[in-house]
This record gives C-alpha cells, sequence and structure tokens, in this order.
C-alpha cells in the first residue's frame, strides 16, 4: 500500500501510516504536480492546505481513500471522489479545543487592542491612554455555531460572564439549556450582539452568509471573531464594515483564499489596523495536531484495509476494490 502525504502531519502519524504502507511525504505541490504523481498511490492524507480537485482525484486511478488529518473537508471534492469510489475520512472534533481556544484568544487580542500594544512595547513606548478596551463580561455574544468547536467557545464565554446566544439549525432546545445558550434566529444573533463569533463549516448554506445585507442588521461598533473558515465572511462587506466603524474590530485566522494573495482584498483586512490576523493557526497546537493526524491516520488504514471506518464523508460510498 502506498500513502502520498501532502500536509505537515504530526511524527506520530506518519509513524503509524508507515508501520503498515510505504508512505512518501511531497509538500507544497500545485495541482498539476499533485496530479502528476497521483496515480501511483492508493491514499491521500491532507490538511486544509492540499486542494483535493476533480483533477486529482480522477488522475488518481489507484485511489482508494483520502484522510483529512483535522475536521473541514471544504477543500475535497467530495461529491466527486464519492462519484470515484474514493473514502474521504476526516477526524471530526479532534482539533476542537485548540479551535475554541484560538477563537477566544482572537477575541480578547481584538477587544484589549493587544496587536498595537505589543507592537508600541517593541519600539519602546509606554502608551497606556491609546489601548482602553472593553470587558466580555456582561456583553452579549453570538455564536454562529455550536457544533464541536462553538460549545467549548460557549463554554469559556459562560465563565468570563457574557450571556451567549447560539444560532444554529441543528441545535436541540434541550441541548442550549444544557451548555447555558439563548437558541436565536440569525436576525437576533445580528441585531442584540456586541461580539459575534463564528464556528460552522463553509458549505453551500454558509458561503457569504455574512454579506453586506447581515452587516446592515448589526450593532454599530460590533466585534467579529472567525476562526471556522473563510468564505463565510464576504471579505469586502466587512472591510466597508471595518472603515465605517460598523464593525469595530476583527480577529480573524482564516481567508477567503489562503494563503493570502497580495492585494486581495484579504490581504487588506490583514493590514487593517483593528484586524488581528493569524494564518490559519485554530488547530495548530502540539495536542491537537497529535490527535487529529493519529485519528486520521488510523481511520485511512482502516479504509485501505477494508475495515469498518467511523468517520466517512459519504453516506453511502461504494469503495473500489
Ligand atoms: C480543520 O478544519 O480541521 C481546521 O481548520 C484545521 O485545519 P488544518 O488542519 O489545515 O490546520
Amino acid at each position: 500500500m502506498k500513502v502520498l502525504v501532502t500536509d505537515k502531519i504530526h511524527p506520530d502519524a506518519l509513524t503509524l501510516l508507515k508501520s503498515q504502507a510505504a508512505v512518501d511525504e511531497a509538500y507544497g505541490m500545485d495541482e498539476a504536480q499533485l496530479t502528476g504523481k497521483i496515480p501511483g498511490y492508493d491514499a491521500l492524507m491532507v490538511r486544509s492546505g492540499t486542494q483535493v480537485t476533480a483533477a486529482v482525484l480522477s488522475a488518481g486511478k489507484n485511489l482508494k481513500a483520502v484522510g483529512r488529518a483535522g475536521t473541514g473537508v471544504d477543500n475535497i471534492n467530495v461529491p466527486e471522489a464519492t462519484r470515484l469510489g474514493i473514502m474521504v475520512v476526516n477526524a471530526p472534533g479532534a482539533n476542537a479545543q485548540a479551535a475554541a481556544e484560538m477563537a477566544v484568544a482572537l477575541l480578547l487580542a481584538a477587544i484589549r487592542q493587544l496587536k498595537p500594544a505589543l507592537e508600541t512595547m517593541k519600539q519602546n513606548q509606554w502608551e497606556r491612554t491609546k489601548f482602553t478596551g472593553t470587558e466580555i463580561a456582561g456583553k452579549t455574544v453570538g455564536l454562529i455555531g455550536v457544533g464541536a468547536v462553538g460549545k467549548i467557545v460557549a463554554k469559556i464565554l459562560n465563565a468570563f460572564g457574557a450571556h451567549v446566544l447560539a444560532y444554529d439549525p441543528f441545535l436541540a432546545e434541550e441541548k442550549a439549556a444544557a451548555m447555558h445558550v439563548t437558541m436565536a434566529s440569525l436576525e437576533e444573533l445580528y441585531t442584540q450582539s456586541d461580539i459575534l463569533s463564528i464556528h460552522a463549516p463553509l458549505n453551500d448554506s454558509t458561503r457569504n452568509l455574512l454579506d453586506v445585507h447581515a452587516f446592515n442588521q448589526m450593532k454599530d461598533g460590533i466585534m467579529l471573531v472567525n476562526a471556522a473558515r473563510g468564505g463565510i465572511i464576504n471579505e469586502q462587506a466587512l472591510l466597508n464594515a471595518l472603515n465605517t466603524g460598523k464593525v469595530a474590530a476583527a480577529g480573524l485566522d482564516v481567508f477567503e483564499k489562503e494563503p493570502i494573495p497580495l492585494e486581495s482584498t484579504s490581504a487588506k483586512l490583514v493590514a487593517h489596523p483593528r484586524v488581528v490576523a493569524t494564518p490559519h493557526l485554530g488547530a495548530s497546537t502540539q495536542e491537537s495536531q497529535r490527535n487529529a493526524s493519529v485519528l486520521a491516520a488510523q481511520l485511512l488504514l482502516d479504509a485501505l484495509n477494508g475495515q469498518p471506518v467511523a468517520s466517512v464523508n459519504q453516506l453511502p460510498v461504494v469503495q473500489r476494490a
């Protein structure tokens, strides 16, 4: 069995894969390079950095499974994989704690103006009046999505003393009560929240969800956090909302296109003085890298060995022999 790994995964996951398969690592390939290389492999292991397009999948004549060492599968053409009988396995929830902590870190950085304050310290300045922030306690925080990540964020924000509203079409009343969140419509979330944080996957119903119309409904001076997926916020609409003061500050870990193209709207957002930005680091902790990549490696081996697989993204899938 031959496995190609195209994004960096934890060494323990590589060891596990190597115990049962011949493993090659090749990083930073573009679509043409990957398409040229993939025919020799039975499986492909990725994170979010590799675009597993229809062209890659159809070039993978021997491909039986794609492993995603993480949660989001929006970089993988899942319908095409299903059509070709290629299983897509991922590790949902394995990096949820890391993603939740990152969202809260971005919120704290944005709400307390940590980025400019840190920069002035590096320049030997002592600015105590410029950087007055606001507090999370007593604020209404709206969460879009309270799945594996959102529910941890809700717990942390409740501990801060925030009032947490949640919009999630899959949330049951009793689950919301157990999480100490108030269920809300999107409109209620927009009109009532002082802080808004996104914890939803990117799909056809969330793409461009935060558009001009959504921003128009929000309170003036709202704080926004996105450590979920680029593409859920319309970046031009956010940039305009920052420039008018509708959005007071934003913490962004994810962007429409990653890495960010020069002179794109994403690049303008990163450069904005009231934006704290990080390069999709939500899942980048020692713990979550190990959890997610070892789980995905095990599932990939299960898929290759014809064993039942706990986390498949297609039901039903008839795996090719
Ligand atoms: C995920 O979907 O699991 C997170 O966004 C992390 O992505 P990454 O594995 O590329 O860091």
